[in-house]
Order: structure tokens, then C-alpha cells, then sequence
């Protein structure tokens, strides 16, 4: 990428280097156990270039309130074993003693901090357009005892909190190796996709989606788009079916205070481009931990909503096989649960078997890439889920902004 710091230019020997990045990962919903390690995996080539140097890694899991939020522990105890190096978990994210602690690394300690999120500047409604986040407390605190800041973040390249774009004028903030090699493996899709152009989005992350819908809509980069998952299910309501109370009250929880904006969006969708969007026409529910399978017509349903219908992947089936550019993300079914594997799991086969050109991304969806050992059939099985479809859309992306400031500023005292 043209216009960053880049780590060749720096001696990364004995330097303190705080280092974001994204290991937001899937959790076993019953033990909370880490259900899957690859974004982990994505770190060593950077990790490897700062061997010598001490390396502070700040990262976040979830978000608050939610039941996969928990602290780094566990990510880093499984990152000290996929590097075969000590680490150090801190659980705390920037007292005065944890800043002694930085003080006092020597050249290739590792210390992993807690859940960024736990401090209240890194994720809560009143930082959302924070400008000016390097005023924040983490900021002035981490970066009076480092040298170098580097980011692999780009899962959360979308998001502007205080540890991802609040460094940008008080250290060199530097791409890492990962930074690197989604962005370049990405530019084909951005500058020039193939058409037709299929977007499929799932999961349950319903106001992003909708709002990268939009973009790629009113941008004329797409010909078509799926819903499917949570998002399916909210279009499926948008679409003037009664869903049952039970799971329009679950997603109106999900997406709670973006929710009115998320409806409004999901309205201009149905009603002024009907004919771009493909929406599940059957579904499948949970009754008595079975896997129902019910038609439209056969709503309200008070048991939830928990993939798509066969049905619906028939319908989908054509469209993807003719497609010469597929971005999915976000998984169409709650497929940790028994039973209900199965729409997201065809979505990816039938994704596999085409000649086109693929990109996968989002925690779940990649993991599921991944363990199913399908990595080499996909174009790229991005570590990005909101934030590659950003990108992809061409919205602003405040980590890389970051970075290309920061650049202007420290060029020169590399
Ligand atoms: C992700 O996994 O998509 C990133 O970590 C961003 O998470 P967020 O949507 O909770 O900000």
C-alpha cells in the first residue's frame, strides 16, 4: 500500500512496540471455550519480525454485554503455543502498574493486555464519532512508555475507538505483515470485480450489512444480494412477514440502540430495489432441538428462526454458480447448534465449486473456511468481515486513514 510506514524502514531491535491487533473469535456459546484460533495464526509472520523487539499486544474480544465477551486469557495462552514463545497475559489494561510492567520488558518479552473493551473510552456509544481519540486515557498512558505502534487490526479497520486510530499523531503507527496482505490480496475485488457481482450477507450484525448494502447498491458495484442468517431474518420482517414476537424481539435486542435506522434502511431496501435483493422463501426452526423446516406462509412462528430453507438454497444455487464475483459474509445459520450446520454449510460448497472469483470473510464464516480445510478453493478467506465489506464497498476506513496520516507526519524520522 502506497503512502505508510513501512516495519523494513524501522530497527525493531529493543524497541517497545504496542501492537493491535483483531483476534475477535468464534466461542463455544455452552463452555465459552475459543472455538477457533486463525486469526491467531495470521500474526506469526509479524510476530516474528518483531522477535527482538518488546511487543505490547492490545486487542479486544466481543462486545460488551454480550455472551462471548470475555477477557484475553485464553487467546493468549493459545497465541503463546501457535508461536512456541512466553507470553505474558496482563489482566488490565493501562494502571500505572501496567505501565511499570511495559517499562520493564526486555528485548523479546510479549505481554498481552486484557479486553481493551473492558475500559469504557474503547467501546461505548459516547466514543462512537469520538474525533479525537488520541486525547483518550489508554492512548496517553500506552504511548508514554513505546516507540512504535503496529497495527494487523484490519478486521476492525472500520472502527474508530481510541486503541485503533488514537496513535495516529503520537507514534509512528505502522502496518503489519497481515495489514499488508489483505489489503493487496483484497484490490482486485476493489478496483475492478468481475461482473455479475454477488454479495450474500449473513450473520447477525444487521446494521453494518445494511448499511454496506446500501453502499454497494447506490454504488452500482453489485447485481445482486442475498440475506441470509439474522440479516435474513430482519429482511424477511422488512418484508412485511410477521416473524413471531420471540424473534423480533431477539433481533431487536441484537441491534438495539441502531435499531430504527436499521429498520429504515431495511425499508428503502425492500421497497426501492426489490429486484437486486434475494431473500430466503423458506426457513428452518428450532422445536423441541429440532430442526423444523416451515415456509413463509406458515409464519408467525413463536420457536426461533435458525437458518434458511431448502428452498431458498435451491433459489440460491444458480445465482452463485453464475456469478463471476462472490463476497460473503456472516454465516446463514446458527451452525454451532446441531441440525442447523446446514444452510451455511451449502452456502460454502456451493461457493467452492464455482470458477469465480471469492472472497470470504467474518469471524464465524471464515473459521468455518478454515475448518473444513476449503481455504485453498476460496480466493481469499479474508480476516475482515465488517471491515472487508467496507472496504469493499467504499467506505471510509479510519484505520487505513490513520495509517496514511501518520505516515505524513513520521516519514521522515524512520
Ligand atoms: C469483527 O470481528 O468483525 C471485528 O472484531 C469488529 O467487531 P465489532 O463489530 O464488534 O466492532
Amino acid at each position: 500500500m502506497q503512502g505508510v510506514l513501512s516495519l523494513d524502514a524501522y530497527d525493531l531491535e529493543g524497541q517497545t512496540v504496542l501492537y493491535r491487533v483483531d483476534v475477535n473469535s468464534p466461542l463455544n456459546p455452552i463452555d465459552k471455550t475459543l472455538l477457533d484460533d486463525s486469526r491467531l495464526r495470521t500474526l506469526k509472520p509479524t510476530l516474528q519480525l518483531l522477535s527482538k523487539s518488546k511487543v505490547v499486544i492490545l486487542a479486544h474480544q466481543s462486545r460488551p454485554g454480550k455472551d462471548d465477551f470475555s477477557d484475553m486469557s485464553q487467546h493468549s495462552a493459545r497465541l503463546s503455543q501457535i508461536i512456541n514463545r512466553d507470553i505474558m497475559f496482563i489482566k488490565d489494561i493501562c494502571s500505572d502498574s501496567t505501565i511499570d510492567k511495559i517499562r520493564d520488558m526486555k528485548n523479546g518479552d510479549i505481554l498481552f493486555l486484557d479486553n481493551m473493551r473492558i475500559h469504557s473510552e474503547e467501546y461505548s456509544k459516547k466514543y462512537e464519532n469520538w474525533q479525537n481519540t488520541e486525547e483518550s486515557e489508554i492512548v496517553t498512558k500506552l504511548s508514554s512508555v513505546a516507540d512504535l505502534y503496529v497495527t494487523d487490526a484490519f478486521a476492525a479497520a472500520h472502527r474508530k475507538s481510541p486503541t485503533l486510530t488514537g496513535f495516529t499523531t503520537k507514534l509512528p503507527c505502522i502496518p503489519g505483515n497481515l495489514m499488508m496482505s489483505e489489503l493487496s490480496n483484497l484490490r482486485t475485488a476493489i478496483d475492478n470485480p468481475p461482473r455479475p457481482y454477488l454479495a450474500i450477507l449473513g450473520g447477525a450484525k444487521a446494521d453494518d450489512s445494511l448499511r454496506v448494502a446500501l453502499n454497494l447498491i447506490q454504488k452500482n458495484i453489485i447485481d445482486k444480494i442475498a440475506f441470509v442468517g439474522v440479516v435474513g431474518n430482519l429482511m424477511i420482517w422488512a418484508n412485511g412477514y410477521d416473524i413471531g414476537n420471540r424473534n423480533k424481539d431477539f433481533i431487536t435486542n441484537l441491534i438495539g440502540d441502531a435499531f430504527d435506522e436499521t429498520w429504515v434502511m431495511a425499508q428503502k431496501l425492500v421497497k426501492q430495489y426489490p429486484d437486486l435483493l434475494i431473500l430466503p422463501t423458506d426457513i428452518a426452526v428450532e422445536i423441541n432441538e429440532e430442526r423444523i423446516p416451515m415456509q413463509l406462509d406458515e409464519l408467525p412462528t413463536e420457536y426461533p428462526i435458525y437458518d434458511v430453507g431448502l428452498q431458498s438454497l435451491m433459489n440460491l444455487r444458480p445465482i452463485i454458480l453464475n456469478s463471476k464475483c462472490i463476497l460473503w459474509n456472516g454465516p446463514a445459520s446458527f451452525f454451532e447448534k446441531p441440525g442447523f450446520a446446514f444452510g451455511t454449510i451449502e452456502i460454502l460448497n456451493m461457493c467452492i465449486e464455482t470458477e469465480a472469483l471469492t472472497i470470504i470473510g467474518g469471524g464465524h464464516t471464515s473459521a468455518l473456511v478454515s475448518s473444513r480445510g476449503v481455504v485453498d478453493k476460496v480466493t481469499h478467506n479474508s480476516t475482515g468481515g465488517g471491515s472487508t465489506m467496507c472496504l469493499l464497498s467504499g467506505e471510509n476506513m479510519p484505520v487505513i486513514e490513520s495509517l496514511i496520516k501518520s505516515a505524513t507526519i513520521f516519514s521522515d524520522n524512520s
